[in-house]
């Protein structure tokens, strides 16, 4: 069955916290494992992090987290994650997804990576004073 949720949040560190648990509950009745809404809660909480932390150095912002599931076309249990902000936006996509690479000094510069590992597939559109949106996939394994 299809569905779907648009969630737009302030950009203040608390909500991290409510994207997390509003995806992994909306991810709960398409079959995926504990350890496969484990990979979903990280990946969903890096992606929303880096709209607080990254995408408005100058002031207030909004990051809105939109979840999919059973498009016409698609794979049925697939969940499809965007997260957009309209922030700075990343001027080299390429770099920004080497691990360990941060503009944020004593960061750790994984959040991509862990983006990439946990979910199925991962695209990134972004550009400089547009904002960035990520696109995340993931299927259930055992279906
Ligand atoms: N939504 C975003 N807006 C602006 N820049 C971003 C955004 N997401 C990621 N970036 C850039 O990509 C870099 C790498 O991100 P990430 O792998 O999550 O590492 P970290 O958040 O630890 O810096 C960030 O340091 C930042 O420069
Ligand atoms: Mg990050």
């Amino acid at each position: 069955m299809k569905n779907e949720m648009r969630l737009t949040l302030l950009c203040v560190p608390s909500n991290v916290a409510v994207a997390r648990i509003a995806v992994a509950t909306f991810a709960a009745s398409l079959g995926f494992s504990v350890s496969e809404i484990e990979e979903i809660k990280v990946a969903v909480s890096e992606a929303v992090s880096n709209s607080i932390l990254h995408a408005y150095p100058r002031g207030e912002g909004e990051v809105t987290v939109l979840a999919t599931s059973g498009n016409s076309g698609s794979y049925q249990g697939e969940l499809v994650v965007e997260v957009r902000d309209c922030g700075v936006g990343i001027p080299d996509i390429a770099k920004a997804k080497e691990p360990g690479y941060s503009t944020i000094p004593e960061h750790m510069g994984l959040g991509l990576s862990f983006m990439e590992s946990f979910m199925d597939n991962l695209s990134l559109e972004s550009a400089p004073g547009k904002g960035t949106t990520v696109r995340m996939v993931k299927r259930p394994c055992r279906q």
